[in-house]
């Protein structure tokens, strides 16, 4: 199977960025889907399609999805975690630069799979790009219609908040990440209870990955058998790679999960430097 173009595929355009330039390339369209799915039926289509949190621990998204209580009369948030601290990463930071709608489309459709209406983006506050960027799609989607209240029509209210990060690798831990965002020093939390019960501000918090959220609009899109046919049985779908070190063309790659390096290596990054090993 050849190099993918799922994630990847406004990196190449001049205005992939811009709310025109995602409309003009077919963006929204797994959102349009889930507005005419129950929400019930957009949680079990992610959970059918075996999505694995690209956050680090590969928890299914699906499942993490189906803890949050719905009867508790407290609000439920969806925060993304964008912190991306850990060396030799930078997949979120190129998604979120060259893509930020995708992202955008992505936390709406979770809003709706999760009864959600407020959102928060925990970016590493380093990310000075990618926080401008997401700060004009962000602008540009309210003045649009595509945030706020009644989504083009939809029916769904939904509010997303960018915070820039203090900069702590610890940050990136989920439980540490709600802290920090709620005005704390950030330090891991004693679990029980798990987030998706006892979260931010002690309400139920579905806590994603950037790239995580990015590769839902794809499965409401194209469909849960299209999904499952990249990847490995067990981890299906698109990946960012992200390769740096004596390569001939370090950067991001994307290619089914399951791919080898070498694979990766050879036929995206033009092999190694000479004397590289
Ligand atoms: C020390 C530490 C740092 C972490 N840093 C990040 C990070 O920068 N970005 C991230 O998405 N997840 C990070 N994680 C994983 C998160 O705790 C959490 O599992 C993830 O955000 C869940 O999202 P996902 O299910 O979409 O992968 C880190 C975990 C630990 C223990």
């Amino acid at each position: 199977m050849p190099e993918l173009q799922i994630l990847t595929r406004r990196w190449t355009l001049d205005n992939g960025h811009t709310l025109r330039g995602y409309l003009d390339s077919g963006g929204f369209a797994g959102l349009r889907a889930a507005f005419d799915l129950p929400p019930a039926e957009i949680l079990a289509r992610v959970k059918e399609s075996g999505l694995r949190g690209r956050g680090g621990a590969g928890f299914p998204t699906g499942v993490k999805w189906g803890f949050v209580p719905q009867n508790l009369g407290k609000p439920v948030y969806l925060v993304i975690n964008a912190d991306e601290g850990e060396p030799g990463t930078f997949k979120d930071r190129e998604l979120m630069e060259r893509d930020p709608f995708l992202l955008l489309e992505g936390m709406i459709i979770a809003a709706r799979a999760l009864n959600c209406r407020r959102a928060f983006i925990f970016l590493r506050g380093e990310y000075l790009w990618p926080g401008i960027r997401l700060e004009e799609a962000i602008a540009e989607a309210y003045g649009a219609g595509w945030l706020g209240k009644d989504i083009q029509g939809s029916g769904v209210d939904f509010d997303v908040t960018l915070h820039y990060a203090a900069g702590a690798y610890i940050c990136g831990e989920e439980t540490a990440l709600l802290d920090a965002l709620e005005g704390r020093r950030g330090q891991p939390r004693l679990r029980p209870p798990f987030p998706a019960v006892a979260g931010l501000y002690a309400c139920p918090t579905v806590v994603n990955n950037v790239e995580t959220i990015a590769t839902v609009p794809c499965i409401l899109e194209r469909g849960v058998d299209w999904f499952r046919s990249l990847g490995t049985d067990k981890s299906p779908g698109p990946k960012l790679y992200c390769v740096s070190g004596e390569v001939v063309r370090p950067g991001n790659y994307e290619w089914p999960m399951g791919t080898t390096a070498r694979t990766i290596v050879e036929e995206s990054c033009g092999g190694m430097l000479p004397g590289g090993r």
